[in-house]
């Protein structure tokens, strides 16, 4: 029996997951929610209760809405501490985060459990506090292989992007990427960027990205700037793998506290995780198709307000309902 831990965390997270919830229970999958996020902060004094992981650990794939709360922002206990201890947790080091529009289909491939996330950090007796980018070998190996893997069912093509100009782990980044590509994937077209001008590039020519390959932090910041360039935040879904066990399938956007409460969140980003976790994570290539095509519709039908348009939360999940086909 498959089956789908439900994570729906804070602000618009929980807003957002309604809409999947009532997909997966058309599609007639069983699902369980549990505490996660600023809501367990302050309810459990952590983030991530044991009874939370355990229940992911156990699950087939793990759908998460979003975690953030302004008043624990920059606090000691922190509801992001619990989203990277879920990710490191689970293994999922490949974040697939596709932005589509028209004529744009790039998916960029971002290393998500090493780098200056999980480095070490501190703070010296001299009073300065520091964060420390630190990658090996392997880490950026499997990566790599992930984004040529990709890049060879996609367009053929890979971009790695770095700061080989200035950083030492970007220097064995490029050439780790490097050698692989010569070695096991001559027949994808590689080239190699600096990440301040490829950021500039995905805003002025994103129609000729294909698969983009990079960093932690770096795949942090260039994913929202291409969910900008192809309608926003509110569309734009992840999903993140390992080589075993379930994966993690969550929207990019966080927990929008400004917009928290007023019913009126694009559920797009959410119900096109939801399609990535029914591609991805439980081998339904034709349920996740059926709920993108749904999606699809249900936008330029009932588009949101981050949109234009008028539709609430609630209003999109019933026009994507409508049109679900399966
Ligand atoms: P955000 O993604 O929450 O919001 C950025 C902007 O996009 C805001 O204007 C917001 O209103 C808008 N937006 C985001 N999602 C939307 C949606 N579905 N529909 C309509 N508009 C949408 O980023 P932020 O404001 O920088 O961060 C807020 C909180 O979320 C912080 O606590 C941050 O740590 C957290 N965060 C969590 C995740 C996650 O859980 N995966 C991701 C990013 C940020
Ligand atoms: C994202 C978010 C997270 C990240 C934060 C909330 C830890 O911004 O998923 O893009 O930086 O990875
Ligand atoms: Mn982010």
């Amino acid at each position: 029996m498959t089956r789908v831990a439900v994570l729906p965390g804070d602000g618009i997270g929980p807003e957002v997951t309604d809409e999947a919830i009532r997909v997966l229970d058309a599609l007639g999958i069983d699902h369980d929610t549990h505490p996660f996020g600023g809501n367990a902060i302050l309810a459990q004094g952590t983030p991530l209760p044991d009874e939370t992981l355990a229940a992911c650990r156990e699950a087939d794939a793990v759908l998460l809405g979003a975690v953030g709360l302004p008043e624990l922002e920059g606090k000691p206990v922190r509801p992001e501490q619990g989203l990277l201890g879920l990710r490191k947790e689970l293994g999922v080091y490949a974040n697939l985060r596709p932005a589509r529009a028209e004529g744009i289909d790039m998916l960029i491939v971002r290393e998500l459990v090493g780098g200056l996330y999980f480095g070490a950090k501190g703070i010296r007796a001299d009073g300065t506090w520091f964060d420390t980018c630190e990658y090996s070998r392997p880490e950026v190996e499997r990566i790599a292989r992930r984004g040529f893997e990709l890049a060879r069912e996609r367009g053929g093509r890979l971009t790695s992007v770095d700061k080989v100009n200035v950083l030492h782990t970007s220097r064995l980044w490029r050439d780790v990427v490097t050698e692989l590509g010569a070695a096991e994937y001559p027949d994808v077209v590689l080239d190699h960027q600096l990440v301040d001008s490829y950021a500039m590039t995905i805003v002025t020519a994103p129609e000729t990205i294909d698969t983009v390959v990079t960093e932690n932090t770096f795949g942090d910041i260039l994913s929202d700037i291409a969910a900008a360039v192809t309608g926003g935040l509110g569309l734009a879904a992840s999903a993140s793998l390992g080589d075993d066990g379930p994966g993690l399938f969550e929207p990019v956007h966080g927990s929008a506290p400004q917009i928290a409460g007023q019913g009126i969140a694009n559920p797009a980003a959410m119900l096109r995780s939801t399609a990535m976790l029914l591609r991805h994570g439980l081998d339904g290539a034709e349920a996740a198709d059926a709920v993108e095509a749904a999606v699809d519709k249900a936008l330029a039908m009932t588009p949101t307000r981050d949109l234009g348009g008028t539709a609430t939360t609630r209003d999109f999940g019933d026009a994507m309902l409508r049109e679900l086909r399966v």
